[in-house]
């Protein structure tokens, strides 16, 4: 389904080649470039901050999608949209005032997104609906790529039924391979992330595979 955007996760390029990494999955094919920040405290892995995240934006001529795993994420907000985030994600479970969060995003001027943890229920993104442009519904335990599919397209349902006709993204995050993605697609989902499964069998200097595994999913 073409209406679906692939944002692949630069988690599981090559670290010592981020530009040109951007630059292949983007001539590949992908519709946006996901960022994944981790801080060590809110979830047990650690990869880039701002500066990082600033030179990124040089190469992405997409949407560069940024999800933070960070807490607090307050301090940050304005470090990432000097950074050049046009939609910047949250987890709900990184601190208790998420309408702050989510005003001081917009307020920024990026879009707004909210992450929710596998063992965080639809309902509790209820309130938070008219300050959310995405909302990112984890399918694995965040903190790296390659883990496991869980199933939560019942949490998918729920949240389109809750979302209504408001212009918000569902987006998937973990595990979305060629055999996840249509289950998650037909639950509602609209933004698909991929890490491993785009980046497998390529390379900077061979990226054709890139083209391949994002026209899979
Ligand atoms: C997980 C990250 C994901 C991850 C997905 O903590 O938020 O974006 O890179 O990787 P795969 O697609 O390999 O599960
Ligand atoms: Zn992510």
């Amino acid at each position: 389904d073409r209406r679906v955007k692939i944002a692949p996760s630069i988690l599981s390029a090559d670290f010592a080649d981020f530009g040109r990494e951007i630059q292949a999955i983007e001539a590949q094919g992908a519709d946006w470039v996901h960022v994944d920040v981790m801080d060590g405290h809110f979830v047990p892995n650690l990869t880039f901050g701002p500066p990082a995240v600033k030179a990124f934006r040089r190469h992405v001529k997409t949407v560069m999608d940024v999800h933070l795993m960070i807490a607090p994420v307050d301090p940050f907000i304005e470090a990432y949209a000097d950074a050049g985030a046009d939609i910047l994600t949250a987890h709900l479970e990184a601190g208790p005032h998420s309408h702050r969060t989510l005003q001081a995003i917009r307020g920024a001027g990026m879009k707004a997104g909210i992450a929710l943890n596998p063992g965080t229920p639809a309902q509790a993104v209820e309130p938070l609906l008219d300050l959310t442009d995405l909302i990112c519904v984890m399918t694995v335990n965040p903190g790296f790529g390659g883990q496991k599919f869980l199933d939560m397209t019942a949490k998918i349902r729920a949240l389109r039924s809750l979302i209504g006709d408001r212009p918000i993204h569902i987006e998937i995050d973990g595990g979305v391979d060629p055999t996840t993605a249509p289950l998650v697609v037909a639950a509602g989902a609209d933004v698909l992330v991929a890490g491993s499964a785009v980046f497998r069998g390529g390379s900077v200097d061979d990226p054709a595979p890139y083209g391949q595994n994002i026209r899979a999913i």
